[in-house]
């Protein structure tokens, strides 16, 4: 949300939407269900439906991410504007944004936070078992949808180096002139060095009751208790040294505790061991260790800390960020930390502090003392702490430097596809015909047909439902010079292709992959006479085609009939008296078309197709608008009659433009009822 807003800020930036999952649920707060909420001017955060309606961890969203995506269609069709970046953060959004990105032309740009390759590793090294790790993780999913989403990426934002070298280059997708390091900010206003009179906070009452000289130098750890963030070296350290002892005191500010036994095993574990070393090394009155904190104390120790001439430590084992050192730093504090990626560049940028490494103890005490003996040097390293996360790990900052980078990323052509932008979202009516013997066959009728959709005064989307594949789709187009339509629907609906880039929907692919066999369907077709199977590029992955001699072949009832006694499920469609053609049962133009229609947010009622065969036949029936072309095939007769399907009397493109004025399509839409009149 601080990105979103400091990003909305920019006077480059028109609008951010940060879309994330709707959620019902009286376990987490009521706000979590409200569909839209203003962050800022220009800034707005979009709640969106996504499978069930209550709480689910991440691991198991995976199966209602489809879902999120569709709405996130409709979310941007009612905006009316389709976005110029999809920056989608961690695996799952990636997995939504790839699917955003290629479907609407608008590259996309992602930023891991952690990566499901690296967390497997340590899981693993940890001792758990792949298949626990899978069961519980969904890891695999994960780390596939990471691959894809590094694939489709323009470009990758890390944190820090060491994510890009640690666990970015673990992917097969790994492309490191694509990824950029831009550091996060935090939200400055929160964290600043302490005023000259500070007042007296709970949080220091809390502390300073286990203190017996409060006023000596700080050294605060502020950590969770797990076993990574190290701090029970940090207690030996001290403990074993009479120097550190005698000058500072030591501040472990390790999460919120109530009853020790009940804390979680790990945490506990940790706790316990720490409260041994304490005792061992009788650091009573010198060491705090408070049960409690609230959020808005942390600022306040840093600053507590900071006042007292102190110093903030991190030792933990591995350290890819480390946020707090951030926060200490803005808040004038000096830093001790481990030698790893977060803190080396924090160091690097601010010189505010020392690195260490975690194991050696007495290491980390000289570190400690070193930091805190010299005074000039302290308030050195405390005003280069404030004025470099202010330079460099603010959100103004982080935002200045992003812009800079996707204005970069325009300009170098060969990253940045001069992408043209899907424009469905936009559109609020749609024409779609079929190709041959309706769309193309009268050069004259289809000049016309395409100056009329040219001029209409609303946006209307052009798309073609065909028999043919895709590439002999674009043949046939390019033969009759007509643009590439905003949709392509081939193979009679069991593939759809959107715009110039020919982005094929795979989510259309998977939903008709369903009781499909196309093995042993080819194997029972071959008992039947008349027909015969077309070339092999007719034949596709989802799609069995057939020549048929008329006379010879079974009606399609005895077809259908005949494949369900041995359990194959296919549509089965006949046409021109000429083709047979095997679909998956969830398969065919007219399915195509209503998945379109829910997909992209249009009524049926805004569609007007045009068709002249059997193939088409699914299409134009329905609620959407048909119009039969007057040189149609003689199975197309049984529609007749019926209120929204016209029957034009003049031939191909000709009788498209005549259903298109009878149902004034380009106009005010008339829709016919069910005595054909229309309203
Ligand atoms: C097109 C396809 C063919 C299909 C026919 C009917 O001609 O190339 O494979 O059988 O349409 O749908
Ligand atoms: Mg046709």
């Amino acid at each position: 949300m601080e990105l979103t807003r400091a990003l909305a800020a920019r006077g480059e930036v028109g609008r951010v939407d940060l879309l994330t999952r709707q959620i019902f649920d009286r376990k987490v707060d009521a706000g979590y269900a409200e569909p839209n909420e203003s962050l800022a001017t220009g800034a707005n955060l979009i709640r969106l439906p996504c499978g069930p309606r209550r709480y689910l961890r991440k691991e198991v969203l995976w199966p209602h991410l489809d879902s999120f995506a569709d709405h996130a269609l409709q979310y941007i069709r009612q905006v009316g504007r389709v976005p110029d970046i999809i920056h989608a953060h961690y695996a799952d959004a990636g997995y939504v944004g790839a699917q955003l990105s290629s479907l609407l032309g608008v590259p996309l740009i992602f930023t891991g936070h952690s990566l499901g390759r690296d967390k497997m590793r340590r899981l693993h090294d940890r001792g758990a078992k792949i298949s626990t790790i899978e069961n519980q993780y969904k890891i695999r999913q994960r780390i596939e949808a990471e691959e894809q989403t590094l694939e489709n990426a323009t470009m990758i934002v890390a944190s820090t180096q060491q994510e890009v070298r640690d666990q970015y280059a673990d992917y097969d997708n790994y492309q490191p002139e694509r990824i950029n390091v831009i550091p996060p900010g935090i939200d400055l206003s929160r964290f600043c060095p302490p005023r000259k009179k500070a007042q007296r906070s709970s949080i220091q009452a809390n502390v300073d009751r286990f203190l017996k000289a409060p006023e000596k130098p700080m050294i605060l750890a502020i950590a969770r208790a797990d076993e990574r963030k190290n701090l029970g070296n940090l207690v030996k350290a001290y403990g074993e040294s009479p120097k550190l002892r005698s000058i500072a005191n030591l501040v472990i500010v390790a999460g919120n505790r109530d009853v020790v036994a009940r804390m979680d095993k790990g945490a506990r574990k940790v706790l316990v061991s720490l409260l041994a070393l304490i005792d061992g090394y009788d650091l009573y009155g010198s060491v705090a260790y408070p049960k409690h904190h609230q959020p808005e104390d942390i600022p306040l120790l840093y600053q507590l800390a900071a006042q007292r001439r102190g110093v903030f430590v991190n030792p933990a084992l591995t350290e890819p960020f480390g946020l707090t050192l951030i926060e200490s730093a803005a808040s004038g504090l000096p830093i001790v930390a481990t030698n790893d990626g977060g803190p080396t560049d924090i160091i690097r940028h601010c010189n505010n502090g020392l690195l260490i490494d975690p194991l050696d103890t007495h290491g980390i005490a000289d570190a400690l003392i070193t930091a805190m003996e010299d005074s000039a040097q302290w308030h050195r390293w405390s005003s280069n702490g404030v004025d470099g996360v202010h330079r460099h790990f603010s959100w103004p900052g982080h935002a200045k430097s992003y812009i800079k980078a996707i204005t970069k990323l325009a300009e170098t052509q060969e990253t940045l596809t001069p992408l043209r932008k899907n424009r469905l979202p936009t559109v609020d009516r749609m024409l779609v015909c079929d190709i041959d013997g309706t769309l193309l066959g009268d050069r004259l009728g289809l000049n016309q047909l395409l100056n009329e959709i040219r001029s209409s005064r609303h946006p209307v989307g052009f798309g073609v439902a065909t028999g043919r594949n895709i590439n002999s789709t674009l043949e046939v187009l390019d033969e009759w010079k007509l643009p590439i339509p905003d949709v392509m629907i081939t193979c009679v609906g069991s593939e759809i292709y959107y715009g110039e880039q020919i982005t094929k929907d795979k989510t259309w692919s998977r939903q008709i992959d369903y009781r499909w066999d196309p093995i042993a369907l080819r194997q029972i077709m071959k008992r039947f006479k008349g027909l015969k199977l077309q070339s092999r590029d007719s034949q596709r992955p989802y799609k069995i085609s057939y020549d048929v001699d008329p006379k010879k072949m079974p009606s399609v009832r005895e077809i259908v009939h005949a494949l369900r006694l041995q359990n194959l499920h296919a549509k089965v469609i006949y046409s021109h008296q000429a083709y047979l053609d095997l679909l998956p049962i969830r398969a065919s133009k007219g399915l195509a078309m209503r998945y379109l229609g829910m997909k992209w947010g249009l009524a049926p009622e805004r569609f007007l197709v045009a068709g002249d065969s059997g193939n088409d036949e699914e299409m134009l029936c329905g609620d959407t608008l048909g119009v039969v072309v007057g040189n149609y095939s003689p199975e197309l007769d049984r529609l007749r009659g019926r209120s929204r399907i016209f029957f034009s009397d003049n031939e191909y493109a000709n009788g498209i433009v005549d259903g298109m004025n009878y149902y004034d399509f380009l106009g005010d839409i008339q829709v016919p009822d069910d005595e054909g009149k229309t309203t």
